[in-house]
């Protein structure tokens, strides 16, 4: 992604810009409270999409314009405009056709005004002191030619995906309840009714001042003469409370805001004091493991104590965790969405709904916990308050729990699907994806894991690292009901640490991995070298997921999830240590396809060692977790290999290994320390990995880029240009997602140079 990075962190215009003529009913902002700091406003152009972000103490909200470029493909890009708000993951959305009916001849773009720059705030009081204010974004959109608002969606940004991403999908009863109405000053609106009866969403377009334009409108259109308009997208659902780039940092990385603002004034769109969101504008809400993913990776920077962005991210985890069976919350349904999810069922209910599919988010909740209550000194602190917090205020669910209590039922829930491999260590008994789920990882798209029942990353680093952390939060009092898990969950930890890489072990031998990558260069028509000479010694990797598709034992895929062990845990067993570091640092510094890297970045996954076309045929350059760039997987991995060397610096009187420091005893130095040339090799594996990282600095910020081959080189491509793989349709990329904000955080240790 191209970003070119127009930010005005502190904005130069005051709350309450007066817009000089237009609708009056535009500009009713009757008595906006007060904000003490000027409004943030960011933004982003990633065309055909440019990004504008706005936020006071009032609203936040962010708006997307969409215009086709000369390149586009107009079957897919047209010219499109969407506001969305946080608060109850809610936007509008309005498609527009040239009246002429030739697409691609256009184009709308957002413009400075004295309404915003380009944004500016709308505010009008609720009917009576309990009911919301209704609050939104206005500015001035320009229409080169003469347009046609062909499809308009008023509601849920769920309901508006299900547009954009899914099968056109659009639904009566939703559609059918906007109104339009034309004013007589010339401007129009469209307004629709929430299924909760109470809240609305208004869209209005005005004739710019020095027009005599007047929108039309027809047969539930908008007909919009070329020109400008004064457009204000507004609702009356309550606002999240912001927190503000000061309060989401810490005091020590508050510097942060002068020497990286961007990724700064992105991570406080995203941060409330409620939950932290996922990515703008697609996922602008509660996601579990993108959340804990990122304060993991945030955590030396985050702000903690009482109303905190740390507090935000376990706070939101444990109001969300099932209360029955202790899995932790995936993805939130709230808003316009959860009242109709609620009706398929049957059920009148503005109710939020959580969708507990995902396997892994479950073990990141302890070693968040252990990180921040145990770690964090200001954590310390704060834990016997925080436990202590009443759950069910935002899931009404969890009432007459605490948050103390969730945790412990999530603890419990993993203690028990621990056990059966602790106690018989086979394949069955490792953890599946739940019944009836073909996703239930991070790499959670239709190629991701191959259709792969047991994930490498869940059995061999999150399980055990959760049950480390299980140990010590039980040794630190946490769960007095279960003081047996000290021991129990420390011996668990052990099997399933030392236990479980072998099932998902793949060696390759030298002559015949040099065979395959030459006959995938093939399968895949990629136009590079095949890199067989750079393959000196067998291929050793450990394969995506056991129990694949089209008959896979193995899904064998060179890929970063050992990321995961280096970043998690400090493992013991130096017979296994020594060679998965090795083999893990010998797959980041090979070049693609014999390898992970190539100069775009390090790719998720590699196929070529899998032999069976299938694999060349479903992890391309197209696909979501293919042969792609994600920016978080860099920075874990570049954190996880700097903690393993990291191990090598211990000395008797300095030891930090969790377990270690818990049992008062000194912390081995590990084995592969005194191996010159596997330490030189991790060693340099890491100083390649941020080479790389800083040669693609401008993209690091974004969630996922692909490349095409081309001049000799790989080349940053974005994915969404690129054919996703059996012909589906690409999904559009959110132009900021939170845990692609970790080099915040993450940054090149000069000592390993
Ligand atoms: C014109 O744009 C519309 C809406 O985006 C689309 O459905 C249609 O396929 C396009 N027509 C052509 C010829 O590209
Ligand atoms: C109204 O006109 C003035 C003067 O031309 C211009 O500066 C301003 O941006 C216009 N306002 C809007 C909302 O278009
Ligand atoms: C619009 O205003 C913003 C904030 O003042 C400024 O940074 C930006 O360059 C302006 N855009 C244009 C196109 O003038
Ligand atoms: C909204 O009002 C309709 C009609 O009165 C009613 O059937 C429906 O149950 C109400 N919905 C909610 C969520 O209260
Ligand atoms: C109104 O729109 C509908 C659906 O697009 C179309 O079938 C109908 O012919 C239109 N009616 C008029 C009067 O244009
Ligand atoms: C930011 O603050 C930290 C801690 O106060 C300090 O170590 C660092 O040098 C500062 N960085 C800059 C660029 O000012
Ligand atoms: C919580 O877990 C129980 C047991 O697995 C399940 O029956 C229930 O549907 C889950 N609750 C929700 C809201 O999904
Ligand atoms: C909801 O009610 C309708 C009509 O009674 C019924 O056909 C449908 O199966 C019900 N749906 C669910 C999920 O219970
Ligand atoms: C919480 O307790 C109250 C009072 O006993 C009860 O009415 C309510 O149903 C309980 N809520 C849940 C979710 O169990
Ligand atoms: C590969 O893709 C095909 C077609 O989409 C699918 O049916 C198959 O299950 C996939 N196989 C694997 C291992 O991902
Ligand atoms: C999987 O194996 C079964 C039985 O050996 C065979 O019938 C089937 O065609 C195979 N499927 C694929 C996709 O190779
Ligand atoms: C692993 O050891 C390092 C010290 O090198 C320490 O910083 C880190 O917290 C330890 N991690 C775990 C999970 O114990």
């Amino acid at each position: 992604m191209k970003d070119l990075l127009k930010l005005s962190l502190f904005g130069s215009f005051a709350t309450a810009v007066a817009a000089s003529s237009g609708d009056a009913r535009l500009h009713a902002r009757s008595s906006a409270p007060k904000c003490s700091n000027a409004p943030s406003t960011l933004s982003l152009s990633d065309p055909p999409y440019d990004n504008y972000f706005y936020s006071d103490c009032n609203v936040a909200a962010q708006a997307v314009v969409t215009s086709p470029l000369p390149q586009s493909n107009l079957s897919l890009i047209g010219p499109r405009l969407i506001v969305a708000w946080p608060a109850g993951d809610s936007g509008v959305c309005a498609y527009f056709a040239p009246q002429n009916g030739v697409n691609g001849t256009l184009s709308i773009e957002m413009v400075n005004s004295t309404a915003g720059q380009p944004l500016g705030p709308v505010y009008t009081a609720g009917s009576n002191s309990s009911a919301p204010p209704t609050v939104g974004v206005q500015g001035v959109l320009r229409f080169n030619a003469s347009a046609t608002l062909t499809v308009p969606i008023l509601g849920s940004i769920r309901t508006i995906r299900d547009f954009v991403e899914g099968p056109s999908l659009l639904r009566s009863e939703i559609q059918d309840a906007i109104k339009f109405v034309a004013h007589n000053d010339g401007s129009a609106s469209l307004q629709r009714t929430w299924l909760d009866n109470v809240t609305s969403t208004t869209l209005t377009f005005a004739p710019s001042n020095g027009t005599n334009n007047k929108v039309t409108v027809s047969n539930r259109t908008l007909v919009l003469p070329a020109g400008d308009y004064l457009f204000s997208a507004s609702m009356n659902y309550p606002q999240l409370t912001v927190l503000k780039s000061a309060f989401v940092l810490n005091s020590a990385s508050r510097n942060l805001t002068n020497t990286m603002p961007g990724q700064t004034a992105a991570l406080s769109f995203l941060s409330y004091s409620e939950k932290l969101l996922a990515g703008a504008w697609r996922f602008l809400t509660y996601f579990g493991r993108d959340s804990m993913l990122s304060a993991l990776l945030l955590e030396p920077v985050l702000s903690s104590g009482n109303a905190s962005a740390m507090e935000a991210v376990i706070g939101a985890v444990l109001e969300r965790v099932n209360r029955t069976d202790g899995s932790v919350c995936h993805e939130e349904t709230i808003g316009d969405y959860a009242t109709w999810t609620n009706l398929q069922n049957n059920i009148t209910s503005n109710a939020m709904v959580c969708d507990y599919k995902m396997i892994d988010s479950d073990y990141y909740l302890p070693v968040l916990m252990q990180k921040y209550f145990l770690e964090n000194p200001v954590g310390q602190k704060r834990a016997a308050a925080f436990f202590n917090t009443s759950a069910g205020l935002i899931n009404a669910e969890n009432q007459n729990l605490t948050w103390g209590q969730l945790s412990l039922i999530n603890a419990e829930r993993i203690m028990r699907l621990a056990r059966p491999f602790a106690e018989k260590q086979t394949k069955e008994n490792l953890i599946h994806l739940k019944d009836g789920q073909v996703v239930g990882e991070w790499r959670d798209s239709e190629y991701g894991i191959g259709g792969g029942r047991i994930p490498y990353d869940v059995n061999t680093a999150l399980v055990p690292a959760a049950l480390r952390s299980i140990a010590v939060l039980t040794r630190q009092g946490l769960y007095p009901k279960h003081k047996e898990w000290s021991n129990l969950a420390t011996k668990y930890a052990q099997i399933w640490e030392d236990k479980t890489l072998d099932y998902f072990k793949v060696t390759i031998p030298k002559s015949k991995a040099q065979d395959l990558v030459a006959s995938y260069k093939k399968e895949s028509s990629f136009p590079g070298p095949d890199q067989a000479t750079s393959i000196t010694d067998d291929v050793v990797f450990h394969a995506l997921a056991l129990d694949g598709d089209s008959n896979l034992t193995k899904v064998e895929v060179m890929n970063t999830d050992d990321c995961f062990r280096h970043f998690l845990l400090n493992t013991t067993d130096d017979t296994q240590l020594t060679p998965f570091l090795n083999n893990s640092a010998t797959n980041i510094r090979r070049t693609f396809p014999a390898g992970l890297m190539t100069s775009a970045g390090m790719i998720v996954a590699n196929p070529a060692f899998g032999g069976d076309p299938v694999y060349a045929q479903n992890w391309t350059t197209g696909a979501y977790h293919g042969t792609v760039v994600w920016s978080w997987q860099l920075a874990m991995m570049a954190k996880g290999l700097e903690l393993q060397l990291g191990r090598c610096e211990l000395t008797s009187n300095f030891s930090v290994s969790r377990r270690e420091t818990d049992k008062g005893t000194v912390a081995p130095i590990p084995a592969f320390c005194g191996d010159d040339s596997v330490y030189g090799n991790v060693k340099a594996a890491y100083n390649e990995l941020w080479d790389v990282i800083e040669q693609n600095e401008s993209q690091l910020s974004g969630e996922v880029w692909s490349w095409v081959y081309r001049d000799g080189g790989f080349q940053v491509t974005p994915l969404g240009v690129l054919p996703a793989p059996g012909g589906g349709s690409q999904t559009e990329s959110d132009i900021r997602q939170l845990w692609s904000l970790a080099f915040l955080a993450v940054t090149r240790n000069a000592d390993y140079k």
